[in-house]
């Protein structure tokens, strides 16, 4: 469950993020690719190339889908509910992959944001991408 604390350390990370959500969004793909390639397996039909005009795209949808999880931090599970569905009937991306996906975001938030990037936020936007993801792969069954 994030605290308070969690609430107020995400949203500064996300002030800061905020107007790179391209690249951020871009970066986190292309790592999660290149250091998980098996997660290409669900972008068999993306050019998953670095820096390719899916990526860049794709990338900015998933990092505007955070932003708006970070608006409504109270209640993910609402705001995601429509994308929820979509992971789950649609997409059906294994589960496992969202821990793959957190961990490349996290990488890309303390490589722009070092100083930003202390052990308590890392604990924090470590616990909020678990909570984005669990409601995203909560209607699989
Ligand atoms: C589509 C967000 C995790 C695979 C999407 C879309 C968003 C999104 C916003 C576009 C939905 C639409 O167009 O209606 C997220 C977020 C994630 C996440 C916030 C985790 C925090 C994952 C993971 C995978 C994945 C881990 C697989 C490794 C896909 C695929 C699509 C998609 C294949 C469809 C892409 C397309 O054909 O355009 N996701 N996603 N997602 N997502 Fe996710």
């Amino acid at each position: 469950v994030l605290s308070s604390g969690d609430k107020a350390n995400v949203k500064s990370v996300w002030s800061k993020v905020q107007g790179h959500l391209e690249d951020y969004g871009a970066e986190t793909l292309d790592r999660m690719f290149t250091v998980f390639p098996q997660t290409k397996t669900y972008f068999s039909h993306f050019d998953v190339h670095h820096g390719s005009t899916q990526i860049r795209s794709h990338g900015k949808k998933v990092m505007l889908a955070l932003g708006d999880a970070v608006n409504h931090i109270d209640d993910i599970a609402t705001a995601l509910s429509a994308l929820s569905d979509k992971h789950a009937h649609i997409l059906r991306v294994d589960p496992v992959n969202f821990k793959l996906l957190s961990h490349c975001l996290l990488v890309v938030v303390a490589r722009h944001h070092p100083t930003l990037f202390t052990p308590d936020v890392h604990v924090s936007l470590d616990k909020f991408m678990g909570t984005v993801s669990t409601v995203l792969t909560s209607k699989y069954r």
